[in-house]
């Protein structure tokens, strides 16, 4: 690695980007590591379309800043399935059909799976206030939050992780 360049660690890997600590970190998923599930919606922390976890933390990453992010792990959609795999939240989304056009479908996964990993029964109240600044253009709630209470229900019957 040259003093041009950061380690970054996405999904369980370790890239090498150019040092550019300004840069925001989902330009950096898209452009260049191709990993194009998390979108692009306000670039102003507005949509929660780009939602990743950092750490485990539902994060935006148009807002988050290479230099930020420094040796803590970024999780995108692409990494929550294991082993080919759909989680309780991917499972549950898929069967209630919990999407339209599908374009807030990986920051409503990645940030449903934050708040199940932290509050495994949430109440509806809950998931609404923790999705709340996530946007559906489709209007899809009822059935994006009913998804979230069914990927609870899925997670507790395997006794798995979300
Ligand atoms: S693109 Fe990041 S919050 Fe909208
Ligand atoms: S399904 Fe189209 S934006 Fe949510």
């Amino acid at each position: 690695m040259t003093s041009l360049e950061l380690r970054l660690k996405v999904n369980g890997r370790v890239y090498r980007v150019r040092r550019d600590p300004d840069r925001p970190l989902l330009a950096i998923l898209r452009n260049e590591l191709g990993l194009t599930g998390t979108k692009y919606g306000c670039g102003e922390g507005e949509c929660g379309s780009c939602t990743v976890l950092v750490e485990g933390s539902a994060v935006r990453s148009c807002q988050l800043h290479l230099g930020e992010v420094g040796a803590r792990e970024v999780t995108t959609i692409e990494g929550l399935a294991r082993n080919g795999a759909l989680t309780p939240v991917q499972q549950a989304f898929a069967e209630l059909g919990a999407f339209q056009c599908g374009y807030c479908t990986p920051g409503m996964v990645v940030g449903a799976t934050a708040l199940l990993r932290s509050h495994p029964a949430p109440s509806r109240q809950e998931i609404c206030t923790a999705l709340e600044g996530n946007v559906c253009r489709c209007g899809g709630y009822a059935r994006i939050v009913a998804a979230v209470q069914r990927a609870a229900e899925l997670a507790r019957a395997k006794e798995a992780s979300v």
